[in-house]
């Protein structure tokens, strides 16, 4: 599918976003080795958490889903079953990592794969803490999926992170749950800490220790009544749509403001935007609050702080719509430290340079970054978005500041973490005729 997009001449109203993925996959899988019954409120629609809990279900969790409310009824800690089927993950990075950990934990052999994309993501990452916790796990060459696991009563290791990620902090954690002793995880750069907060609200014990984040075996998991805040990450695509556009004014409701997370909004505030944070409470140890975002003239006369260091980590998912916001801005931006967005759902360093040169931005491709050294008016231009949802999106907003029509090509892959934001753009923004078709 292809998406035409017009400049938006303003952009206004309250945008619902989907409930949180990362907290969704988490809530999911603790809820199906847990004892009793979980209520999921405002469960991600995304098609990743999906994937999570089809997953699930062939692990023997019964799964019912009203609207977004998910009711799972737990199996207890080792009570999954052999899925009588290969499991699918999807496009998810975080349902192959994470669930990789609770496999290998039971002593049944499964196979969990992915679509084209996950199929080419690195594994080793995992692999390697888990072999060393003892499972047994063979991979495609490179290792690459599909993997096969075996697992059954684990090691209790203490295992320092090689690369700074929470889905592999997440996967040892939730491996330590099956270990003859306590595991514990190092991480020098902080990452969300999703996992952790989830873990002790079903009830497990998870210490912190400097930067040693140690986890109890063995703990007796009790189903809970939760309600996930709605996606920051998701948000990212309108707070930056609201800084560009002029006269622009958004309230996004209830979002989440994860401590390793909400430096999106610190940042976003340092660079000069005109945003605002009310209504802030905490449910299940995650912290909420509403966002008000508006046009943002000051922030685009200046230079964006660099993304380099830890905030490459706080900012993992953001730096794509970060990048468009950089390409307006006089002064510019550079990202550097980046690697790891060239093992995401697409090489993400090469897809924003490629797709921002087709917009008539001045890019320079790093290895590890780009650089952008002062702002270019964009046109209109066919977006390559290699299938990855974050790229579509972040050029949906690049369009909305662009001179003339702009076309994301396989638009519907949006539906990754985000499923209804193409009718959420065009109830916000004003066009000014007809704006977006399909
Ligand atoms: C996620 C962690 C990050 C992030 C991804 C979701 C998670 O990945 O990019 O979208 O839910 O733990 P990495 O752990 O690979 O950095």
């Amino acid at each position: 599918m292809i998406k035409s997009l017009k400049p938006a001449a303003s952009l206004f109203g309250t945008v619902q976003l989907p409930g949180d993925k990362s907290i969704s996959h988490r809530y999911a899988m603790l809820a199906a080795i847990a004892e009793g019954t979980s209520v999921i409120e405002n469960f991600a629609a995304s098609r990743d958490c999906h994937s999570t809990l089809d997953c699930l279900q062939s692990l023997g969790a019964e799964v019912q889903e009203r609207g977004t409310t998910v009711t799972i009824k737990g199996r207890g800690l080792r009570g999954l079953k052999a899925p009588g089927r290969v499991l699918d993950a999807g496009n998810s990075g975080t349902t192959i990592r994470l669930l990789s950990g609770i496999l290998a934990g039971h002593p049944f052999e499964s196979v969990i794969t992915g679509d084209e994309s996950l199929s080419n993501r690195p594994m080793g990452r995992i692999i390697r803490p888990l072999r060393q916790m003892g499972a047994a796990i063979e991979s495609r060459e490179r290792e690459l999926p599909p993997l096969r696991i075996r697992g059954g009563s684990l090691k209790g290791i203490r295992y320092s992170l090689p690369v700074a990620s929470a889905q592999v902090k997440s996967c040892v954690l939730l491996a330590g749950l099956y270990g003859d002793a306590p595991t514990a995880v190092e991480e020098t750069v902080p990452t969300r800490d999703h996992s952790e907060i989830a873990l002790r609200e079903f009830g497990a014990a998870v210490r912190l220790n400097g930067n040693w984040i140690e986890v109890d075996p063995e703990p007796k998991l009790q189903g809970r009544n939760l309600s996930v805040p709605a996606d920051l990450s998701g948000a990212a695509f309108f707070l930056v749509a609201a800084a560009l556009i002029p006269n622009a004014e958004l309230y996004l409701p209830g979002v989440g403001l994860n401590k390793r997370r909400r430096e999106l909004l610190d940042y976003l505030k340092r660079a000069g935007m005109n945003l605002t944070v009310e209504n802030e409470t905490e449910i299940g140890g995650e912290p909420r609050g509403d966002l008000r975002a508006r046009h943002s003239p000051e922030l685009l006369q200046r230079q964006l702080p660099p993304i380099q260091g830890e905030l490459v980590a706080s900012l993992i998912d953001e730096i794509p719509v970060l990048a468009v916001l950089g390409s307006q801005v006089a002064g510019g931006l550079t990202i550097s430290d980046a690697n790891e967005l060239r093992v995401k759902e697409s090489d993400r360093i090469s897809a924003i340079v490629q797709n921002l040169r087709a917009m008539g931005a001045e890019v320079e491709e790093k290895p590890d970054g780009l650089v952008i050294s002062t702002a270019r008016r964009l046109h209109g231009a066919d977006i390559a978005t290699r299938n990855d949802h974050r790229i579509a999106m972040a050029f949906a907003v690049a369009a909305l500041a662009a001179r003339d029509e702009t076309r994301i090509h396989d638009a519907e892959c949006a539906d990754v973490s985000f499923p209804g934001f193409w009718d959420a753009l065009q109830k916000a923004a004003f066009f000014g005729g007809q704006g977006m078709r399909l």
